[in-house]
C-alpha cells in the first residue's frame, strides 16, 4: 500500500513553518532584468493562487501568457491584465479531469500556431475524499498526475512544445509544480496504480504527497526521454513552499477554517511564492539545465526514489498503458 509523507492535514500545514524560516540562498539571483519579451508562456490552473500570480508576474515582465483554466473565464484574465498592466494575456478553457478537454485544448493551441517557450504545469487539487471522473479514473490522480503526462506528450508530439534544437536561442522550458512533501513517500505501488478506490481525509493528504512523488518521477523520466538524439528541453521541478492559496477549498468546514488560519500566519502570498518559479522559467541560470529541483529559492535533490532509472521506465510504461486504456487518441513521444 502506498503512503505519502503526511496523513494529517494540520501537521502537513505546520511543516510550512520550517520553510518559512529556511534560508533562500538563490533569492538574489532573480532581478528585474529577467524578462519574458518574445516568449509565450502557458500556465495551467491560472485563475487562482500560485497560477494566477504567475500569470500576472510573467505578463508584467513582458511575456505573452496563456492562462489555461476551467473557471473564471474571462474575469481572471481581465483581472490579470489590470494587475500586470499588460494586454498580452489570453484565456483558454482546460478541464484536466476531462480527457476530451485536454485534447481540445492541445488541438486549439496547435491550430493557432502556438509555440510554447515556457510551460508551467501548475494546476492541482487536494481532495478530502475520492471522486470518480467520467473516464473512471480518480480525480486527484488524474488532475495532479496523469493529465500532466497527457498534456506534455500531446504538446510535444504536436510540436506546440518544439524540442528540436534548430536555430533557437531559447530552448523550451517545462516546469512541474510539485511539493517538497513528496520527500519520504513510498515507492510507487503498481498494484493500486491508477485504480479507483475510496479514501477519506487522511489518505487524501497522503495521496497528495505520494502523487507528487509520482509526478517528479515522471518529470525525471520525461527529461531522460526528451533530451537525446539532438533534442533538448529543460524539464524541471519546483516546490513553491507554503502558499496562501485556495488549495484547501474542498476541505470540510472546520478543517478548512483551521487550515486557512495557519495559512494566513505562516504561508506566503501567491505573489511571493511565484518568484522562484519565475526565476526557474526565465533566468539564464537555467539555460541548458534539465532535471533540476528547486524548493522555493533553494537548490535541492528530490527524494532519491525519483531518480531510479528502472522506476522511471516502469512508471512511463504503466502510465502510457493506463492512458491508452481510457483514451483511444493517446499519443506519446
Ligand atoms: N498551497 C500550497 O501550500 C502549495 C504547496 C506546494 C505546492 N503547491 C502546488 O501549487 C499548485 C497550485 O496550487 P495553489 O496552492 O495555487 O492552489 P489553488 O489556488 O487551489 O489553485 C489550483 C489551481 O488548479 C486548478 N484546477 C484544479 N482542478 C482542475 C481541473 N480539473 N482542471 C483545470 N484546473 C484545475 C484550480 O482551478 P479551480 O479554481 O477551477 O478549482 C486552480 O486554478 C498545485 O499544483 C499545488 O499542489 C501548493
Amino acid at each position: 500500500m502506498s503512503h505519502g509523507r503526511f496523513d494529517n492535514p494540520v501537521v502537513a500545514a505546520m511543516a510550512g513553518l520550517k520553510d518559512f524560516f529556511s534560508k533562500q540562498e538563490l533569492e538574489d539571483r532573480l532581478s528585474e532584468n529577467d524578462r519574458f519579451e518574445g516568449k509565450t508562456c502557458l500556465v495551467t490552473g491560472a485563475n487562482s493562487g500560485l497560477g494566477f500570480a504567475l500569470a500576472v508576474e510573467i505578463a508584467r515582465r513582458g511575456g505573452k501568457v496563456i492562462m489555461a483554466c476551467r473557471r473564471q473565464i474571462p474575469e481572471a484574465g481581465e483581472n490579470a491584465k489590470k494587475l500586470s498592466g499588460s494586454g498580452n494575456i489570453e484565456m483558454k478553457f482546460l478541464d484536466l479531469s476531462k480527457i476530451g478537454s485536454i485534447h481540445e485544448f492541445c488541438d486549439g493551441l496547435k491550430k493557432d500556431g502556438i509555440r510554447l517557450d515556457v510551460t508551467i504545469l501548475n494546476a492541482g487539487v487536494a481532495l478530502p475524499k475520492a471522486r470518480k471522473t467520467e473516464s473512471g479514473l480518480e480525480e486527484m490522480f488524474l488532475v495532479n498526475y496523469l493529465s500532466n503526462v497527457m498534456l506534455t506528450n500531446l504538446l510535444i508530439t504536436s510540436g506546440v512544445i518544439d524540442i528540436s534544437t534548430n536555430q533557437k536561442s531559447f530552448r523550451p522550458r517545462v516546469i512541474f509544480i510539485s511539493s517538497d512533501s513528496h520527500q519520504g513517500s513510498s515507492l510507487i505501488d503498481y498494484e493500486e496504480f491508477g485504480k479507483y478506490y475510496d479514501y477519506g481525509t487522511s489518505k487524501g493528504i497522503s495521496n497528495y504527497s505520494y502523487f507528487k512523488l509520482i509526478l517528479n518521477t515522471y518529470a525525471t523520466e520525461l527529461s531522460r526521454r526528451v533530451n537525446n538524439n539532438g533534442h533538448f528541453a529543460g524539464i524541471n521541478v519546483i516546490c513553491p513552499g507554503p502558499v496562501h492559496s485556495n488549495i484547501v477549498k474542498e476541505a470540510p468546514l472546520l478543517l478548512r477554517i483551521t487550515l486557512k488560519s495557519i495559512f494566513s500566519i505562516i504561508f506566503k502570498s501567491p505573489g511571493k511564492a511565484a518568484m522562484p518559479v519565475v526565476y526557474m522559467a526565465i533566468s539564464p541560470d537555467y539555460t541548458g539545465k534539465t532535471n533540476e529541483y528547486l524548493h522555493m529559492f533553494r537548490h535541492k535533490k528530490m527524494d532519491s526514489k525519483v531518480y531510479i532509472p528502472e522506476e522511471g521506465t516502469k512508471l512511463w510504461d504503466r502510465s502510457v498503458e493506463l492512458w491508452k486504456n481510457v483514451d483511444p487518441l493517446a499519443q506519446t513521444i
